[in-house]
């Protein structure tokens, strides 16, 4: 347990933990990605792991082009059918291979959404590199083929993750305890 803030929060994943998996995951893309990638991190969830793990892929000998998306879901709704842009990348993916980068797979839809957007735009191909994976809760048809670590059901913060804000500059992902 750490106190931040006034806050108690259960440590997860630590920063030594985060960091090894990212460096891991970064090598299962260059395995059998180039330098024609581009990297879609969902903002703003993502940012803090999409940073690490496009330093991680250097380290793993590929270079890829770096685009950013801001997408907001609205309430329950249908899949893919609430999720709307409010940011769009700039690059054209046409003919390209995208590796879509966010911090949670939970319901999927946010995902599904952007995954078929950019399929839609020409994509060759669209992976999924998700830090935690929150299983249990899935409403769309989608899986990650990078996953860092299954995620405990139940609001996770830290690592670029916020409750309300707060707390995305944590470098451990945990859990608000009171
Ligand atoms: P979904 O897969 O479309 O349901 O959306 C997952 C998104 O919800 C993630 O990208 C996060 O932005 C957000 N999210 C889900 N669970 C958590 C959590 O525990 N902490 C912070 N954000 C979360
Ligand atoms: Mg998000």
């Amino acid at each position: 347990m750490i106190t931040v803030r006034g806050k108690t929060i259960d440590v997860l994943f630590s920063a030594e933990a985060i960091d090894a998996e990212v460096q891991r995951l970064a090598r299962e893309v260059a395995a059998y990605a180039n330098d024609d990638l581009v990297v879609v991190s969902v903002l703003k969830g993502a940012f803090v792991f999409a940073a690490d793990l496009i330093r991680a892929m250097h380290h793993a000998g590929i270079a890829p082009q770096v685009e950013f998306i801001s997408l907001s879901s609205y309430g329950a709704g249908t899949v893919g059918g609430d999720v709307r842009i409010l940011r769009d990348i700039d690059a054209d993916v046409a003919g390209r291979p995208v590796l879509l980068v966010d911090d949670i797979l939970e319901s999927g839809r946010t995902l599904a959404f952007a995954r078929e957007l950019l399929l839609a735009r020409g994509a060759l191909r669209v992976d999924l590199a998700v830090l935690l994976d929150k299983k249990g809760h899935r409403k769309a048809d989608i899986e990650a083929a990078h996953v860092g670590f299954d995620c405990p059901d139940c609001f996770v913060v830290g690592y670029g993750m916020d409750v309300g804000h707060a707390f995305r500059e944590l470098p451990f992902i945990g859990h608000v305890v009171g």
